[in-house]
């Protein structure tokens, strides 16, 4: 239940530093061109963090989300003040070199924040974030900085459409593949790629943007619903004017991150994100954020939860709708409550509207009976997790594979190897890829990228050349949200700093088997000691900027790749 609030709580703890008595004349003096009158002077100020940007169709509409939070809180008696953070977009790095600074992206974007946060006094945030990396961004700020705080999704994109289907980005990437494979002409082609995104909003099936708004609102960071709406709808407009005003209330009773983001939070986020066949990326994110919040989670708690959830959402990338689909017919709050009544989630957190989880989902409305989008209980996808923690020779620490029962639970087949990102995808595009074979890209983990490239391209171009049901794919990498098939990322400890997935040798047996959670290579102890023996350390690739920075600084996958 909500604490009872205490009398003492100073909802200008922060701002009061920054603007209060005749010595802090000269800070007034500076605000006072902004906007600030003598009343504002007197009001909780809240930091609005934008990730706007004409960068990414993710993040185009987020300027005009951010004036509706700032008016939010405007209207509730605080002083809101806009600033801006970065955004890049995965979509249109993936399958280059430049991918290497999606995942740094999430660490600027965390320091950002907390930085302007911190240095100019803000009492509260509302942090609006529209792509993969905003998301964990923003909250790993928010967690960082323990001030009253609600996260707002900037919101899904609405479907393209091409001969009647569905079409988003992975649609693209899949039809690359295709088309180098002649199963398509290149006229198509063409065509997917102008129809697929038709506007602002996040790729639009349960890929990683809306994996982890789900998780975010599921933690109760977010208000109710607030992740299922289009970007370019009225409920999204009226989710941000709302969110002013809950940041509003949470200042005045003193409600901070700390008392919503614990331990069973993250449970009930991990539930949330596994019922709907959420990204790999969920699990990288919610250990860093756990660590920024001083929660203990590890790879282990993703097994014990994933144990006992269902994969209940028939959403791409593996299955058949999108989350426009999802939000027709009440978004992720009926399926919620389903979970809640099955003991699945934890009624009692404290969540961002001042209430607990359970009083949010009270009043909540089942899913229409003609709906085929979200199974029953008794009737799901696959009885368990499709985010799989296995551990083996190959994967000591831990890596995450992404199985949802299509492909079936287990695969054997031969290593080949590569060294990058490039040269593998090189090698598929130039089909040298077979039937049984497992494709291992390694020297692509946080230090070793650095980064952890993903690899939607290379899994699209598997795809789209048929051989999805044949070929497995695993790096100490990682995935997009947009990647399906038999693969397993974030193999730890990375190649970089000796893990074994660097002493595989072509040819090499490999398995992959999701119901002993093992990953394993054939090879006898003496072979292994001889191959460890040999093993170099690869010379750091980038020696100045920030991926050098980064390089020198950040952990393993398997505690969330963070640099604090
Ligand atoms: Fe931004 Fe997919 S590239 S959500
Ligand atoms: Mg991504």
């Amino acid at each position: 239940m909500p604490k009872k609030t205490s009398s003492k709580v100073n909802p200008r703890a922060y701002s009061s530093v920054i603007v209060d008595g005749k010595d802090r004349a000269a800070s007034r003096a500076m605000l006072r061109p902004v906007g600030f009158t003598d009343a504002d002077f007197k009001k909780p100020v809240i930091g609005v963090a934008s990730t706007w940007s004409m960068v990414t169709p993710c993040n185009m509409h987020i300027n005009t989300l951010a004036d509706e939070a700032c008016k939010g809180v405007d209207t509730a008696g605080g002083k809101g003040v806009i600033f801006n953070t970065i955004t890049i977009s995965d979509g249109i790095s993936m399958g280059t070199e430049n991918m290497k600074y999606s995942l740094v992206s999430r660490e600027v974007i965390a320091d950002s924040i907390e930085t302007v946060m911190a240095c100019q006094g803000y009492d509260g945030i509302v942090a609006v974030g529209g792509c993969d990396k905003n998301m964990p961004g923003c909250l790993m700020a928010i967690a960082r900085l323990n001030r009253p705080a609600v996260f707002v999704y900037g919101g899904t994109i609405l479907p393209g459409e091409h001969n009647g289907k569905q079409l988003d980005v992975v649609s693209v990437f899949e039809a690359i593949g295709a088309e180098a494979n002649n199963k398509i002409p290149l006229k198509e082609l063409k065509s997917i790629e102008s129809k697929a995104i038709p506007g602002p909003g996040s790729c639009g099936g349960m890929y990683t943007a809306n994996t982890m708004a789900s998780a975010i609102e599921a933690m109760g960071m977010s208000l109710s619903n607030s992740s299922a709406q289009a970007a370019v709808s009225g409920q999204k407009l009226k989710d941000c004017e709302a969110a002013g005003n809950a940041v509003m209330k949470l200042v005045k009773k003193g409600i901070t991150p700390k008392m919503i983001m614990t331990k069973k939070a993250f449970e009930n986020a991990m539930t949330v994100a596994i019922a709907l066949g959420g990204s790999t990326n969920l699990v990288l994110h919610l250990l860093a954020m756990a660590h920024c919040i001083g929660v203990k989670l590890s790879l282990d708690d993703f097994t014990r939860i994933g144990k006992r959830v269902p994969m209940l959402a028939d959403l791409k990338p593996s299955g058949r709708y999108s989350m426009a689909d999802l939000i027709e017919i009440g978004g992720i709050q009926p399926l919620m409550k389903v979970l809640l009544d099955a003991g699945l989630l934890h009624g009692d957190c404290l969540t961002v509207t001042g209430k607990t989880l359970r009083q949010n989902l009270a009043k909540v409305k089942p899913y229409p009976n003609t709906q085929d989008i979200i199974r029953a209980l008794d009737n799901p996808i696959k009885a368990d997790s499709h985010l799989v923690i296995l551990k083996g020779n190959l994967a000591p620490e831990g890596g995450v594979a992404k199985i949802s029962g299509h492909e079936g639970l287990r695969f054997e087949g031969r290593a080949r190897v590569y060294n990058s990102s490039d040269a593998a995808l090189k090698a598929i595009m130039d089909r040298k890829i077979k039937k049984g074979d497992v494709v291992v890209i390694r020297n692509e983990g946080p230090k070793g990228g650095p980064g952890m490239q993903e690899m939607l391209s290379h899994t699209g171009a598997i795809m789209g050349q048929g051989l999805g049901d044949d070929v497995a794919l695993i790096t100490d990498g990682r995935f997009s949200g947009g990647t399906h098939g038999f693969v397993v990322g974030h193999i730890t400890p990375e190649a970089a700093v000796g893990g074994p997935i660097g002493l595989v040798k072509n040819g090499d047996r490999i398995t992959i088997d999701a119901k002993t959670r093992a990953l394993t290579f054939a090879i006898s102890k003496a072979e292994f000691a001889r191959r460890k023996a040999q093993w170099k350390a690869p010379k750091p690739k980038y020696k100045r900027g920030v991926l050098a920075k980064y390089a020198a600084l950040v952990s393993s996958a398997s505690t969330g790749a963070i640099t604090d």
